[in-house]
């Protein structure tokens, strides 16, 4: 197994392998899962997930992670920097449990911390953003949480579960990252791995 990359108090992050790529299938093919994603109208296909782990390994803009939980390794979703802009030093964070069990367990919300620390620290972004959607509002609420701010409204941007939903589009900044991490639940994990 690829070692650890990130590791919080509840979860970690690490490589994502083609192993992993049967369950992404499963998890993106089940429509409980993908309901409030702007993707997932169209069914997954094992040779697409292959076809776009191969073009995000070989990218350096591109970074898929797996999260699994530190209790007992298990695979329950992934969490990805996209678009890394080396000019403006920006990128788009998403994270997917798939999961269903492990909803509501405060991983999604580790998880965006994990890999924000990742975009501030090591890669030294000075700015990640996001896509959500508006009805979505766990999501909403975990972004939030972890110190993104609402930049802005789309409006009808996704059509899903026969209606239209706004998006809301959401960043921080590096300024922002740094007055909150201290008072995360894996402030002190981070501060290891991290800090000197
Ligand atoms: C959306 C998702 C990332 C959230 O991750 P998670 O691990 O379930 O979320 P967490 O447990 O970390 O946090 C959820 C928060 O939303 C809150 N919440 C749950 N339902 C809510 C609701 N209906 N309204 C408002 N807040 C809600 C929870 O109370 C919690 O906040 P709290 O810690 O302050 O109590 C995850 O459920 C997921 O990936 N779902 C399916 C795929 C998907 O749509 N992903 C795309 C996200 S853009």
């Amino acid at each position: 197994m690829p070692a650890h990359f990130i590791t919080g108090s509840q979860t970690y992050l690490r490589g994502l392998t083609r192993a992993d790529l049967p369950a992404l299938l499963a998890w993106t093919s089940d429509r409980e899962v993908t309901r409030y994603l702007y993707r997932g109208a169209f069914p997954a296909h094992l040779e697409a997930l292959e076809r776009n782990y191969e073009a995000m390994i070989s990218s350096p803009a591109e970074e898929e992670l797996a999260i699994c939980t530190c209790r007992d390794e298990a695979f329950i979703g992934v969490a990805g920097l996209h678009g890394i802009n080396p000019v403006a030093r920006s990128a788009e964070l998403r994270v997917f449990i798939g999961e269903k069990q492990c909803w509501s367990r405060g991983y999604g919300t580790e998880a965006s911390q994990l890999l924000l620390a990742w975009a501030f620290e090591v890669l030294h972004l000075h700015k990640v953003w996001l896509g959500v959607n508006a009805g979505q509002a766990n999501a909403v609420r975990v972004y939030e949480k972890v110190g993104f701010v609402r930049e802005g409204v789309l409006r009808d941007e996704v059509w899903r579960n026969g209606r239209y939903y706004d998006a809301v589009r959401m960043s921080i900044l590096a300024t922002e990252y740094r007055s909150q991490r201290g008072q995360w639940a894996c402030a002190a994990k981070l501060a290891t791995q991290f800090l000197s």
